[in-house]
């Protein structure tokens, strides 16, 4: 049975279960955000994280990459987990993170040979993938301190993030002015709105990096989260994780996740694009394309707690990449070693290599237009 969020509130209202009861850590126990010290950099420049709550969901943001270091939603009973994988040090996520929680810019995935030419002018990029640029390179948006500005509106809680990327930062041309606004509402959604200006032609796909795990993290794998996603087709890759170009059908593959099924169902099946991402590490097209309002793109939902979380976007594309590069070298926030496929990423996005593939939606922005994209997480039990 499917609760509403207004049960699940009430449950756990009467459960007595309150925002100092989970985990320890400090919540806003409703009013606006707070803010805390949560460390320092190497340089003593100060990290602070951001609590904030509504409409039953709970959230804590650093200054450092707009990371989301948790994210608690309760479950079919009321109870809470912190469902995003994580560090509890800012050491941690300076030295090893694997963009856990992360905004992720200039450009989210990979852009081959971290080279591309626009308007007649070839750029090149950070490497930090082998010979290709990953995540906006080497210091993208991930590891940047970020201005943070609380509001609250009407019923709505939120964050407004702000970050300046200077003309030629790692290779990329133009001064990107990055706006980032994380709104809680009072449904308890999570929704993420993007806004860019530049002042010279250049290309941006912003994203955010959560590693998804609705059990909670640190309670083991995903492969039984149940997963759907709205698209016919997606873009097979090379041995680098490059597109090809192709818009390939999903029908009879792997990648055909149009109907709910487990993420571990075909994780094992001896397919040449499953052995180069050494599991799902793709891009999906979704069916809906890019729109003005969003769409919803995939949901996905963990059988044993009931939690559910619906995925809308106005992009055409979603990265869904199934934690493969876990390694089981990292410790998260719960205090267990994270392995292979302990947490997921759905990166709504455009398409990788967008700048370098003249068939895929254009990531080009240029001067006076203004870059908006938005994507919305919705939570029920
Ligand atoms: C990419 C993976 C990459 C991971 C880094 C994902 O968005 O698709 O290939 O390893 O980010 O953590």
């Amino acid at each position: 049975m499917e609760l509403s969020r207004r049960t699940v509130i009430a449950g756990a209202a009467a459960a007595g279960i309150t925002a100092a009861t989970t985990g320890g850590t400090a919540h806003a126990k409703g009013g606006g955000p707070t803010k805390s010290l949560f460390g320092k950099l190497a340089d003593g420049t100060k990290v602070h994280r951001w609590s904030l709550a509504n409409g039953g969901t709970r959230m804590q943001v650093l200054s450092y990459g707009g990371i989301v270091q948790s994210l608690e939603i309760p479950d079919r009973r009321g109870r809470y987990a912190n469902v995003s994988l994580g560090f509890d040090t800012i050491e941690e996520y300076v030295a090893s993170s694997p963009y856990f929680g992360a905004l992720i810019g200039r450009y989210g995935n990979r852009i081959d040979k971290g080279r591309f030419t626009l308007d007649g002018t070839t750029y090149q990029l950070s490497v930090n993938d082998g010979e290709n640029s990953l995540h906006g390179g080497a210091q993208g948006f991930d590891k940047r301190i970020w201005d943070i500005e609380p509001f609250t509106h009407g019923t709505d809680v939120g964050l407004r993030l702000h970050y300046t990327s200077a003309d030629g930062e790692m290779g990329y041309p133009g001064t990107l002015r990055t706006q980032v606004t994380y709104t809680l509402t009072r449904h308890g959604d999570w929704r993420i709105d993007y806004e860019a200006t530049t002042d010279k032609p250049t290309v941006v796909n912003l994203t955010n990096h959560v590693y998804f795990n609705l059990a909670g993290e640190s309670s083991g794998t995903v492969y039984d989260h149940e997963l759907s996603i709205d698209a016919s087709r997606y873009t097979p890759v090379d041995a680098g994780l490059i597109p090809t170009g192709e818009l390939a059908r999903v029908a009879g593959t792997p990648f055909d996740f149009r109907r709910a099924k487990t993420v571990g169902r075909d994780i094992r099946v001896a397919h040449q694009q499953l052995l180069y991402g050494q599991g799902l590490d793709h891009n999906w097209v979704l069916d809906k394309g890019i729109t003005t309002r969003p769409g919803h793109a995939a949901t996905l939902r963990d059988p044993s707690s009931g939690r559910t979380m619906r995925i809308a976007t106005t992009e055409p594309g979603l990265q869904f990449y199934s934690g493969n590069f876990l390694d089981g070298t990292l410790v998260g926030t719960g205090g267990t070693v994270y392995r292979q496929g302990d947490g997921l990423c759905l990166e709504t996005q455009h398409f990788p290599d967008s700048p370098n593939k003249p068939g895929f939606p254009s990531t080009v922005l240029r001067p006076g237009q203004t870059y908006r994209t938005t994507t919305v997480h919705s939570f029920s039990a």
